[in-house]
């Protein structure tokens, strides 16, 4: 199915998302042949830029960030020519009118019926002057269907977030407003649903009967790098916790939607955002919820900065890197299983990693002290490897009672010719296509604010009280005290 016929702008069009994702992503759903014929690009920035220009720009992001290769040079040529750029000061009504005249010649030049798809790759603070400057200067007099696209951070906490949400509600309907959350765009995350609810033997057990605890660990290599001035602002807990991570554990846990459409799926999401149990107090906060910071460290002999070390980042700051959180989604289902989650800079692997840890099989024969029989553990690999895998326990072969575990193992990526969509095509594709079910509805963002808005808050009650762990490991001690209080470990992750 291609994309309807539209105009994508790319505001931030000399930026980095633009360079590292957008580009690549139209590239590849053009020679996907997913992307309608007569379609049009006008990046959009304040640089002063000749399309020439801009389409080299374009031709060096493919050759850089695109998982195909650009084929021969005509081809290229048909591609690139559907490019054109546009510099002007977001600030300034007279731009946009400008912009509503060369629109109007490239949707003439290529039959396309008046869609406009705005996809703004800037700083949150933007969106609602350019929002409101869309409308003034007549962009959205347009005879086709207008789209808003926007990057998180939606907000810093709830407040801003609502603040924000309404400056875009000036313009843009709910229904227009598609908010990326890039995690949803990952192929393992939509599978989450398929696996659940088209499997026979996981529907039944998904719940508190059957599930002991269940584990979302996103651990990254990298530092802060370029972005030290935004992260230092922000920190682990709304830069990861608030969007990516409560997105996955809301689609692991949300009730299975009576019909697989948008709304239906967003309502059931919701729901398990709502249920979670809030900490009020900075007592529960320190019970249920560990926070640090890497020092130095190593990792494969080199030596790694601090964080305080790092560009852009106040040699004093107390921002955390890493948090990891158990918490409870209470309702029916899931009344006392508790989920922990964990994310941050500088640790050993680049991974994220769902685990469903299982309960115990009620006592049986196997339970001799000969045997040690290790729960039924069901993985979701999301990146960077991509698959699915199942621990059981099967007796060892040739020996009459030994049991051992065994790994039933599918990595999707490692399959050849496998080569997964990168979550921003499915989203522009989808965003085009009027499909909003991998976006984040509005009441979904408050949900998941408020719930960490409690949390910051008591943070910020007492500053100074992070813990410390050093580049390259796995975190902080303190975070295994999180589970060993139920229990159970952190399983290790591949
Ligand atoms: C972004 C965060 O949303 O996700 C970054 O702002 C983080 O700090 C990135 O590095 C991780 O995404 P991925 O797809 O590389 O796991």
């Amino acid at each position: 199915l291609q994309t309807p016929s539209a105009v994508f702008f790319i505001f931030g069009a000399t930026g980095d998302l633009a360079r590292r994702k957008l580009f690549p992503a139209i590239y590849s759903l053009y020679r996907e042949g997913k992307l309608a014929e007569d379609f049009a690009v006008i990046g959009v920035a304040r640089r002063p830029r000749t399309n020439e220009e801009f389409r080299e720009d374009l031709h060096q992001s493919i050759i850089e960030f695109c998982r195909y290769k650009i084929g021969a040079e005509e081809d290229w040529n048909r591609f690139a020519e559907h490019f054109e750029y546009k510099s002007l000061d977001i600030n300034n009504v007279a731009g946009f009118q400008e912009l509503k005249e060369q629109t109007e010649v490239i949707e003439t030049k290529y039959g396309i019926p008046g869609n406009r798809f705005f996809f703004l790759a800037l700083a949150p603070e933007l969106f609602g002057s350019v929002s409101l400057n869309l409308r003034a200067g007549g962009m959205m007099d347009g005879t086709g269907w207008n789209r808003l696209v926007i990057e998180k951070p939606f907000g810093y906490d709830l407040e801003s977030a609502r603040k924000l949400n309404a400056e875009i509600n000036e313009v843009f309907k709910e229904d227009e407003i598609y908010r990326i959350d890039h995690y949803l765009g990952k192929e393992m995350v939509q599978n989450i649903e398929v696996i659940r609810f088209a499997n026979a033997f996981f529907e039944p057990l998904w719940n508190n009967q059957h599930i002991s605890n269940i584990q979302i660990t996103l651990s990254e290599t990298v530092g802060v790098e370029e972005r030290g001035g935004y992260y230092d602002h922000s920190g682990a807990l709304r830069d990861m916790g608030q969007n990516h991570m409560l997105q996955m554990l809301a689609m692991i846990a949300m009730e299975p939607p009576s019909r697989l459409l948008p709304e239906d799926i967003h309502d059931e999401k919701v729901k398990v955002l709502r249920s979670l149990r809030a900490y009020m107090t900075p007592e529960e906060v320190d019970k249920n919820v560990v926070r640090a910071q890497y020092g130095e460290g190593e990792s494969k002999g080199k030596t790694l900065p601090g964080y305080r070390q790092e560009d852009k980042v106040d040699p004093a700051s107390n921002t955390e890197t890493y948090f990891a959180a158990r918490l409870f989604v209470d309702n029916f289902r899931w009344s006392g299983v508790p989920f922990y989650i964990r994310t941050g800079k500088r640790l050993p692997v680049k991974t994220t990693e769902i685990i469903v840890e299982f309960k115990r099989t009620p006592t049986n024969v196997y339970l001799g002290q000969r045997h040690n029989l290790e729960p039924n553990l069901l993985v979701i690999r999301v990146n960077p490897m991509e698959g699915i895998y199942i621990k059981i326990n099967a007796k060892k072969p040739g020996s009459d009672s030994e049991i051992q575990p065994l790994a039933m193992d599918f990595c999707q990526s490692c399959m050849i010719g496998i080569n997964s969509p990168e979550a921003y095509e499915s989203l522009i594709e989808d965003a085009a296509q009027g499909d909003s079910t991998y976006f984040t509805r509005w009441d979904e963002v408050s949900a998941a604010w408020s719930f960490i808005d409690h949390i910051a808050d008591a943070w910020a009650q007492n500053p100074t009280d992070v813990k410390s762990y050093p580049a390259g490991s796995w975190g902080p001690d303190e975070t295994h005290l999180l589970l060993q209080q139920d229990g159970y470990h952190w399983w290790p992750v591949n």
